[in-house]
């Protein structure tokens, strides 16, 4: 079950504004370790906004990310807005006992800020320190028992390889991101080499011949041939340019990969061709993968759950079989509609829901939040819709 499995990303009440526009409004998942998450909705509802928060593009206005259980990314406005209300409560309050209250409130949030603004600075730094430490205490226990001269010697060496290691790790390289136009995200006048390559320079590696060889290895990995290292991007097709971006990613040795509609500027007849090469990465290379699309019908057979979103919300949240069998939320079933069925009979059948918003509900007094209705298929909904829903499937 993946309930069992370690979560690799938490995604915590993300908020992304950019001035009124709430591109990402208090969004919250997170994804397993091993999981494909797909991420669906129509274009401008926040997905790629939610993909860029994660690579710390932005400063989030507000919410947690964590990665591999350390914060990368933190907002404050929810602590400034914390701070604001006790000031103003503070002005006007004669109660000793309350103003002690409000103080500490005011305290605490300053606290909180000062917390986030660290954990999104130093966040590398912090999450190296750790494993510093537990590499430190791993080697502590086995060097406690070790029994022959030779067997200390191999257990100090290995000690000082892994404290080495630690020591260069940098978490946010961890995450890496493939992109939807495979050719605005490949410069034009840099070689496949040297784009591909990139990421080893940023960190530092300068030998030439394990640079080439890494090189070649990533091209052949994608499905491209080690002739084309010297190539320029415009000498590709869309799928080949799209294998340069995906080898450009896996040659940093993610354990997430944050693919934003990988396929979607591709020709159809190679859409499948690149699922496939992801496919084959997320086993061979035990990648996780949050997969973004504007339409279900491509992160059906790929995905483990599925998150919809629209206009910056998640409005509905399930393992991708249960969300195809009782989609609840009528956007998502607008969505399910769009999808062309095989069978002709049932395709001229088909009947396109279209998705109303003031049409569907009133949230003018009974306010709508994410809920589990069903365990893990989690629905936006206020109280009014959530009974309806239950009575719907007999909950
Ligand atoms: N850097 C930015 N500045 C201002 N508005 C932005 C910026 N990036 C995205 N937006 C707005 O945020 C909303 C969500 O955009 P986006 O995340 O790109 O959607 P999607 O990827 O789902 O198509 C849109 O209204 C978009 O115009
Ligand atoms: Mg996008």
């Amino acid at each position: 079950m993946t309930d069992q499995k370690e979560v690799l990303l938490r995604v915590e009440d993300l908020c992304q504004y950019f001035g009124p526009t709430k591109a990402v409004d208090h969004v919250s998942f997170d994804i397993k370790k091993g999981e494909v998450f797909g991420l669906v909705g129509e274009s401008g509802c926040g997905k790629t906004t939610t993909g860029r928060s994660i690579i710390k593009i932005y400063n989030i206005t507000s919410g947690n990310i964590y990665f591999k259980g350390q914060r990368i990314c933190a907002g404050t406005r929810s602590y400034r807005e914390a701070i604001r209300a006790a000031r103003k409560e503070l002005k006007g309050c004669s109660d000793e006992k309350r103003k002690e209250e409000l103080n500490k409130i005011i305290a605490d949030n300053k606290a909180e800020i000062q917390k986030a603004k660290y954990d999104h600075k130093y966040s590398d730094r912090e999450y190296s320190e750790r494993l510093i430490r537990e590499t430190h205490e791993k080697f502590k226990e086995m060097q406690a028992h070790t029994g022959s001269p030779e067997e200390a010697a191999r257990i100090a060496k290995e000690y000082k390889d892994a404290i080495r290691v630690a020591k260069k790790t940098k978490l946010i390289t961890k995450i890496q991101m493939i992109y939807q136009d495979p050719i605005a995200s490949l410069d034009p006048r840099m070689t496949v080499r040297e784009i591909i390559s990139e990421g080893l320079a940023i960190r530092g590696i300068k030998d030439k011949e394990y640079i080439d060889n890494k090189v070649f290895e990533m091209l052949e990995m994608v499905g491209l041939v080690r002739e084309h290292a010297g190539r320029y991007p415009h000498e590709f097709s869309g799928g080949q340019r799209q294998r340069i971006g995906i080898a450009r990613a896996i040659i940093m040795e993610p354990e997430l990969l944050i693919a934003d509609e990988p396929i979607s500027a591709l020709d159809v007849s190679i859409q499948a061709q690149v699922i496939n090469l992801l496919n084959e990465l997320r086993e061979r290379l035990g990648l996780t993968i949050l997969f973004i699309a504007h339409d279900l019908s491509v992160v059906k057979y790929f995905s483990d759950r599925i998150g919809v979103m629209y206009y910056g919300n998640m409005v509905e949240l399930a393992e991708t079989e249960e969300l195809f069998a009782h989609p609840m939320h009528p956007y998502t079933r607008s969505l399910l509609s769009a999808i062309p069925l095989p069978d002709p009979r049932s395709e001229k059948k088909r009947v396109r829901i279209i998705y109303n918003p003031i049409a569907e509900h009133d949230y003018s007094t009974d306010k709508p939040t994410l809920r589990e209705i069903l365990p893990g298929h989690f629905v936006r909904c206020n109280d009014a819709e959530e009974a309806k829903y239950k009575k719907e499937f007999g909950i």
